[in-house]
């Protein structure tokens, strides 16, 4: 009955590269106001940055950068005036030299100091390499701690250096320098303060260009804890932080997080990344997009609104990762509404392990709010830096990975790999989470709400085939089969095709048919009308059976709507489409 294959002969599952390139329009995007671009777009050639000179934003729409004038360091010292105060001039200079007796002690004033110049003189040191010796996690910890008092240990790298002291050497003599350079040049390669991707009812759907080299500077500024008002764990700020609703960005939790074979996995991705664009930066652009769709599909009236909706192809895979098998199609982050989720701390799973072999990702901590009910983020242009093995506990590097897609022949018209992610984040039903229990989520609200997140996303990437699976289902304890339901909705509203991986069937344990089941799921929904899978998945009750056996006892019933017919979908490609002598193609031919 079920043949998957069948859908490859109907449909051409486009690839991302075939269906960016045909949309490509520089000249377009120049006059939109919602773009930011961080490089000079007039000279493609070069990618310089944009403006040439640090222009500042120190304010809550902007990312505060660390160079900023307006980045002071209070420190506390003695102030050396007032009443009561003893001052005796001492080589021409007033100095404080007591206190009258009986008047009140003086309290310490704050002292302000730019914390750049902190930065500067202990990591960004240029000349200063000798003088100011890293060579060990417990000298980094000291520099940090000069500007950054937050960061209180460094017990990873300590350990990690420690149960591996041959590679030392690698790290902190050849790597490390690198790195440091990077710092001191931060201010000349970031020359505007990216805007702050803050929820959308307020500001309206943005993108946010950046080159590969752009996004790596950013990168180390948060290896070497230089963010401002940003460092610490989410759930040990409060309320009143100004960044209270956006993830951490700097290493601090990181660095002190207890030694485990998969931290120090994780910790090995981030070297990786660093050793690799300190050997030879890569070229490219990545842009961010957080996005939402405004024509949202009405699901209280689904008769009318899905009149026309069809069903799109979809492939079941019973094996393979989105990030390997998937790679050609935009791919599925199943993502914390605080993007990145536990990147920087203990988290290892889908999430996370992608942002550890594309730290480009991490950049979305850097400058997204928490994403609302039907928002998602896309980013596109990432590149793999490390291969993996394992999951969670069992995560470990496995050396580094050479991007098949990082070539420049490959890049789309605007010089991104072509790589894009999309993260969408499903509800907690793990724990009585904000009351939401594993019931909770077949109710109408919780299904309404799912499709329409998986929409705006399936909606807002490029049009080509998404790459998806088990979303919500792991760490966050969804029901596999509704979720597969859910995106299958999601993705006739939006039409795109799906490659559906069920990540390795023996890996679901609680599951171990999960692709057998859903290809049953699928054959039986495909003969119904979408309105009628729609009122079947509402009226639902969870409990005594699941929903695939729910769905065969209503198999029989004649099903309104089965005139629906397999649609061919004509994505024409990238090659048929774009122009022949980009600014961007003359770039990659001296690449
Ligand atoms: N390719 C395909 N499928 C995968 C892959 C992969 N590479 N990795 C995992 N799966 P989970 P959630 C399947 O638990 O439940 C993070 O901390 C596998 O079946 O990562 O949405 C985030 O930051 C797995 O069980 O996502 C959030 O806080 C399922 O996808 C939270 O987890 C779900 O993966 C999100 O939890």
């Amino acid at each position: 009955a079920y043949n998957s294959e069948s859908d490859d002969e109907r449909c051409q599952f486009p690839t991302f590269t075939e269906a960016v390139r045909k949309h490509a329009n520089w000249d377009e995007l120049k006059t939109k106001k919602n773009h930011q671009f961080l490089f000079d777009i007039n000279a493609p050639h070069s990618l310089p940055p944009y403006p040439l000179i640090f222009s500042d934003k120190w304010d809550s729409d902007h990312v505060r950068m660390p160079f900023s004038p307006s980045n002071i360091l209070k420190k506390k010292g003695a102030s050396s005036s007032g009443p009561g105060f003893k001052t005796q001039i001492v080589d021409g200079v007033k100095r404080l030299v007591g206190y009258e007796k009986g008047s009140p002690e003086p309290k310490p004033e704050p002292v302000q100091k730019g914390r750049w110049t902190e930065v500067l003189d202990g990591i960004g040191n240029l000349e200063g390499f000798d003088r100011v010796a890293i060579f060990s996690a417990d000298d980094l910890l000291k520099n940090i701690q000069k500007y950054n008092p937050q960061v209180k240990d460094v017990t990873l790298l300590e350990s990690y250096f420690r149960q591996n002291p041959e590679k030392k050497p690698r790290f902190f003599n050849r790597i490390l320098p690198k790195m440091r350079k990077m710092v001191a040049n931060a201010d000349k390669v970031l020359t505007q303060a990216p805007q702050l991707l803050k929820k959308l009812h307020t500001q309206g759907e943005r993108t946010i260009w950046m080159t590969q080299e752009q996004c790596a500077h950013l990168l180390v500024l948060s290896f070497f804890c230089c963010w401002p008002k940003r460092s610490g764990k989410r759930s040990a700020r409060n309320k009143e932080d100004e960044y209270d609703r956006f993830n951490e960005i700097n290493f601090t939790r990181f660095f002190s997080l207890q030694p485990s074979p998969s931290c120090f996995a994780k910790l090995e991705c981030i070297i990786e990344y660093f050793n690799s664009v300190t050997k030879e930066m890569p070229k490219g652009v990545i842009s961010f997009k957080r996005t939402y769709e405004e024509q949202i599909p009405n699901l209280d009236d689904p008769d009318i609104e899905f009149a026309d909706a069809k069903w799109m192809p979809c492939h079941i895979k019973g094996k393979g990762l989105i990030e390997d098998e998937g790679d050609k199609f935009i791919q599925a982050d199943f993502a914390n509404k605080f993007i990145g989720g536990g990147t920087l701390g203990r988290g290892c799973v889908q999430e996370e392990i992608r942002f550890m072999i594309c730290p480009e990702l991490i950049i979305t901590q850097l400058l997204c709010e928490e994403m609302q009910k039907e928002e998602a983020i896309i980013v596109t242009g990432v590149q793999r830096f490390s291969n993996y093995s394992g999951y969670a506990d069992s995560f470990r590097f496995e050396g580094s990975y050479n991007d098949p897609l990082a070539v420049s022949y490959k890049r789309d018209c605007y010089g991104r790999i072509p790589t894009e992610v999309f993260a969408i984040d499903a509800v907690n039903y793990v724990y009585p989470y904000r009351g939401d229990t594993p019931h909770d989520q077949f109710s109408a609200t919780s299904i309404k709400r799912d499709i329409l997140k998986a929409y705006s996303a399936f909606k807002g990437c490029t049009p080509a085939t998404i790459a998806t699976g088990n979303w919500g289902c792991g760490a966050f304890g969804g029901d596999p089969e509704l979720k597969f339901v859910i995106q299958m909705i999601a993705a006739a509203f939006a039409q795109r095709p799906l490659w559906y991986f069920c990540f390795d069937d023996l890996m679901t344990r609680s599951d171990a048919k999960l692709s057998s089941t859903l290809a049953e799921i699928k054959c039986s929904i495909e003969k119904k009308s979408i309105p009628y899978v729609f009122e079947l998945l509402t009226e639902f009750e969870p409990g005594r059976e699941k929903f695939s056996e729910y769905l065969k006892k209503n198999d029989p019933e004649p099903t309104p709507g089965t005139d629906y017919t397999m649609s061919i979908i004509p994505f024409p490609t990238y090659y048929d489409a774009c122009p022949k002598t980009s600014d961007w193609e003359k770039v990659l031919e001296t690449d």
